[in-house]
């Protein structure tokens, strides 16, 4: 049964011991915690504000493997950066970590500072990156509370706010901050986050297994602890479509880099652009392709549709190939925009809906070969470029769409 929330809740002073003791116990082996590695905390840190631990792990061993210090990792290439931390996510991170480590090696011999004041003036060190390398690998006595740490304080002082209010989340902090031990607050905030992670669960969360389950309002007081936090009503991920072409000229294809800036920062991918109102896939295709590069293209080939989830849209991508007219100079190779090998781009930092349209672009080159190889007479390449089109080209004339009428007329 419910029953009225209580004002301030003052949580009982040996609930940091309890933990602590609980999380001696029972911590998972995570990398990370092998030792206390300025470093290494920071990095896990930065992974994992938005990435969860059994997700981040395999990034984390990858990256510190790649660059194992602060130099290291300063003095590798952005792209290269970028690639190690491909498939992680929320690009801007790697961009920023990368600035960071550049920073303190330019100005502190590549040493991290041990303050939460001076770690915050690292580019992508907020207030909570700060006080948890701060706490776990400096032992400063503050209070770092990622989304984990701000369940597990709103269950156990029944808070009834909204936990992603400034006001409300300071009040948890205040909360924990009372009951965080003179001793080792970097092992206090690591048990909050791993209780957050294996016990206080936002859903069916294991109350009977809890060792805080004896100061816990929620549980005590609550039919169903896992109520509070109370949720928002979660914004709808947008959803783009956009047209992409895979432009080849003898056996390299054109790719183009992300802008520095907004979605998918510094990534590489194929020339395209979203698909306007009234628009077919591959109108939308050509014109991007003139707007974007100024080229042509002929021989257009429909290589399928790809469909991708990032953390804050989806996507689905309509793929075409094409070849550079051969009267066309193939244009400059600068810094944005280049002519690459398939083995070069691999290289190269692709958001994943790339990857999977290079795997239609791969398949469909492979079969072009095929059927190249399956011809007896020498100088069949147009010929066995019609041939690789026609599949594709018959199926969308049975379907009747408008994009067929393109696609034939495109290959006159
Ligand atoms: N989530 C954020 N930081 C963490 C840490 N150090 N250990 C486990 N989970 C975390």
């Amino acid at each position: 049964m419910r029953s009225a929330p209580a004002a301030a809740t003052a949580l009982p002073r040996n609930l940091g011991p309890a933990l602590v003791r609980w999380y001696r116990r029972h911590r998972r082996p995570l990398p990370w915690r092998a030792d206390r590695d300025p470093y290494r905390v920071w990095v896990a840190e930065v992974l994992l504000q938005q990435t969860r631990v059994a997700q981040a792990t395999p990034y984390f061993e990858r990256f510190v493997r790649e660059f194992p210090s602060v130099d290291a990792l300063a003095r590798a290439p952005a792209d290269r950066v970028l690639k190690v931390w491909q498939g992680a996510g929320y690009y801007a991170r790697a961009h920023r970590l990368h600035a960071a480590a550049r920073q303190l090696v330019r100005e502190r011999g590549g040493r991290l500072p041990t303050t939460v004041g001076e770690l915050a003036t690292l580019p992508g060190v907020g207030p909570y990156i700060a006080r948890a390398v701060a706490a776990i690998a400096f032992g400063r006595p503050c209070v770092a509370m990622e989304a984990n740490g701000r369940r597990v304080a709103a269950r156990w002082t029944r808070e009834e706010g909204d936990v992603r209010d400034p006001a409300v989340s300071a009040r948890l902090e205040r909360n924990l901050a009372g009951v965080l031990p003179g001793s080792d607050p970097g092992t206090f905030n690591e048990a909050v986050m791993e209780l957050g992670e294996t016990i206080c669960r936002p859903v069916q969360p294991l109350c009977p297994a809890c060792p805080a389950a004896f100061a816990c309002r929620a549980y005590r007081e609550l039919d169903d602890p896992a109520t509070i936090p109370r949720r928002a009503e979660r914004a709808r991920r947008p959803h783009v479509r956009a047209a992409v072409v895979v432009q080849s000229d003898r056996g390299r294809w054109l790719v183009q880099r992300r802008p520095a800036s907004g979605l998918l920062p510094g990534l590489w991918e194929f020339p395209g652009g979203r698909i306007e109102r009234g628009e077919s896939p591959e109108e939308a295709a050509r014109r991007e392709l003139r707007e974007e590069t100024g080229l042509s293209a002929v021989r257009w080939v429909p290589l399928g549709t790809v469909r991708h989830a990032y953390s804050h849209f989806s996507v689905e991508l309509h793929a075409f190939a094409a070849q550079l007219p051969a009267t066309r100079a193939s244009g400059a190779h600068g810094r944005r925009r280049r002519w690459v090998t398939p083995s070069e781009f691999r290289r190269l930092p692709v958001p994943k809906a790339t990857e999977k349209v290079t795997a239609l672009a791969r398949a469909e080159a492979t079969r072009g070969r095929a059927s190249r190889g399956s011809g007896s007479r020498p100088g069949r390449t147009r010929a066995s470029g019609r041939a690789a089109t026609r599949r594709p080209l018959r199926r969308a004339r049975r379907r009747g769409t408008r994009a067929s009428t393109h696609r034939s007329r495109a290959r006159r």
